[in-house]
């Protein structure tokens, strides 16, 4: 029996994350902020996958929530095998309209948390041998798109550089890069989805088996549908100035409060 740690793990692609894992047979640590929800998953999918379900309750966008997972990354008794870290978030607004404390906080949780508990996860991996990691980031990473895409960058550089220095160590990394996914995702940060075509949605269930998939084949960067993958092409292509024009606007309209 192997054990699998998610972050963000109580709603939209962290929850698909840990419904197929757990439908596999792996045991689970969930985390995220929100303890009741995490302890009804646990035991939904306890009882339905007869799997072990850990609840860990930790805020990444804080010192105390990110050593806690750090923390029980680093356990030697219970080793975590597959890391997935996924909590994250999208900020209403664009450069200066988004508070400076907003902007931190993003950096917190998509930069330092992940940067941080890869780190702790992978040192004891690699000490066994063997273990996995999968950093969910976005293709916002590959467009001009605020401090998100930025942060996403980051996180396809960090992790596709972090897989070749560990090469041959036995632990895998992967980023995982989604297009538009129906979560809660655009709702929690206030944003409209009106001016986003239908054809561009995932369903995060499909996402996440594309995903498990790449990760069994040894890629560092997935991006798991055909839609996106040639629409990341183009993008490869495209004029930088008519790129930032058009990634400014999708998905950023804002909903009602
Ligand atoms: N949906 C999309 O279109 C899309 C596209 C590309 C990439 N992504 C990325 O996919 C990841 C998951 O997003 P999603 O779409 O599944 O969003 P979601 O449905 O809103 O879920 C976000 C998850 O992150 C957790 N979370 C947020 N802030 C946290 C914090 N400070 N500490 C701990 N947990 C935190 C939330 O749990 P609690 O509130 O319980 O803490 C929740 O479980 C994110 O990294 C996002 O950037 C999403």
């Amino acid at each position: 029996m192997t054990t699998a740690l998610i972050t963000g793990a109580t709603a939209g692609i962290g929850a698909a994350f840990a419904r197929r894992l757990a439908a596999d047979g792996h045991d689970l640590v969930l985390v995220a902020r929100d303890t009741k929800r995490l302890s009804e998953q646990a035991t939904e999918l306890h009882d339905r996958h007869g799997i072990e379900a850990e609840v860990l309750t930790a805020d990444l966008s804080t010192e105390d929530g990110i050593a806690a997972v750090e923390a029980r990354l680093s356990q030697p008794r219970q080793p975590v095998d597959l890391l997935v870290n996924n909590a994250g978030f999208g900020n209403k607004g664009r450069y200066l309209e988004v508070s400076m404390a907003d902007e931190l906080t993003m950096i917190k949780v998509h930069i330092e948390a992940v940067l941080r508990l890869t780190s702790a996860a992978t040192a004891s991996m690699r000490e066994r041998g063997r273990g996995g990691v999968v950093n969910v980031a976005s293709v916002a990473a590959f467009v001009p798109r605020g401090t998100y895409g930025a942060s996403k960058a980051w996180v396809v550089q960090f992790t596709q550089g972090a897989a070749r220095d560990l090469a041959g160590s036995g632990v895998r990394l992967m980023a995982l890069c989604p297009g538009f996914v129906r979560t809660e995702f655009h709702q929690r940060a206030g944003m409209g989805t009106d001016n986003i075509p239908g054809w561009l949605w995932l369903d995060a269930d499909k996402l996440v088996a594309a995903a498990l998939t790449d990760l069994a084949r040894g890629k560092s960067l997935s991006i798991p549908d055909p839609r996106y993958k040639a629409l990341m092409g183009a993008v490869k292509l495209a004029p930088r100035g008519l790129l930032g024009g058009i990634t400014s606007k999708t998905g950023r309209k804002y909903g009602p409060k």
